[in-house]
């Protein structure tokens, strides 16, 4: 479904990401770990073809379904950020507009990406709350971003990213800045959404033991590179000594690593 090929992608002289591969098959999740400035980040914002000013890919491929995805038409990209291809935010409420409520946005939202009417819109928006276990949606909806959670705002994100069931969701630390027990819901729900609608997750974390509860494939990079890759079990017990640095770095609980 995703296949990545020797990318390559410079912010001016400096290469954030040198030769990464990476191909995903439908319902698979695979987990991005490695240190900051790793290139994690930037190896994500490739697939949407949303690099930040500066930033090129200098070599290599990307397709996405058998499309290659680099020289897209506006568009076409259109038919596809959204709707095939989501992503959530390490905060998803800094990107909601604060002085417009979650209602209007998630409506717009809908309506910018399909032809539904405003109140197939609401009814939709309200839906996808309900479905990120969110008790109470019509509040939810008639409130402002300052006056939900941090757990509910992500769930917010998460439900607008979902609405479209795309293929393949982008997410970039969509856990780390919440307390443990909402990240464990938040968790649960994601691996619930891959169950439901088959969608395939390219997760970013730094969180180790998430990535091991969550993916079938991990890839841990440093400097740009992958280090290596494998399964949650070859991973587990990897040699490779930047992993076992990795590994040592998840917290010790009474003697037990999370992980
Ligand atoms: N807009 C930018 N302009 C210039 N260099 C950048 C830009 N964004 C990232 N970089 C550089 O690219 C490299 C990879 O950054 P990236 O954001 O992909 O890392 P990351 O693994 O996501 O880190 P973190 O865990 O801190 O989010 C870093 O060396 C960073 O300094
Ligand atoms: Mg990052």
């Amino acid at each position: 479904m995703l296949e990545i090929n020797g990318l390559t992608v410079a912010y001016g002289e400096h290469l954030a990401l040198r030769n990464f591969s990476l191909s995903m098959q439908e319902g698979e999740i695979v987990a991005l770990v490695g240190e900051s400035g790793s290139g994690k980040t930037t190896a994500i914002r490739s697939v949407l073809g949303l690099l930040p000013l500066g930033g090129a890919v200098t070599e290599g491929t990307i397709s996405f379904e058998g499309q290659q995805l680099q020289g897209l038409l506006p568009r076409e990209w259109k038919s596809l950020r959204g709707k095939k291809l989501s992503m959530i935010f390490q905060d998803s409420g800094a990107m909601l507009n604060p002085i417009r409520t979650i209602g209007s946005q998630f409506c717009e939202y809908i309506r910018t990406h399909s032809s539904l009417s405003k109140k197939e819109a609401g009814a939709l928006s309200q839906e996808m709350l309900e479905r990120m276990g969110l008790s109470d949606p019509e509040s939810i909806l008639g409130a402002y971003p300052f006056q939900l959670s941090g757990g509910q705002r992500q769930r917010v994100g998460i439900a607008m990213a979902m609405t479209f069931q795309p293929k393949l969701l982008l997410a970039d630390e969509p856990t780390s800045a919440l307390d443990v027990t909402t990240q464990a819901q938040i968790v649960r729900q994601m691996l619930e959404l891959r169950d439901t609608y088959g969608t395939a997750i390219l997760l970013v974390t730094h969180n180790l033991a998430v990535a091991a509860y969550m993916a079938n494939r991990i890839l841990v990079m440093r400097n740009g590179s992958t280090v290596e890759q494998g399964d949650r079990e070859s991973l587990l017990r990897s040699q490779e000594p930047y992993t076992r640095q990795l590994l040592q770095a998840v917290p010790d609980l009474g003697g037990k690593r999370y992980v």
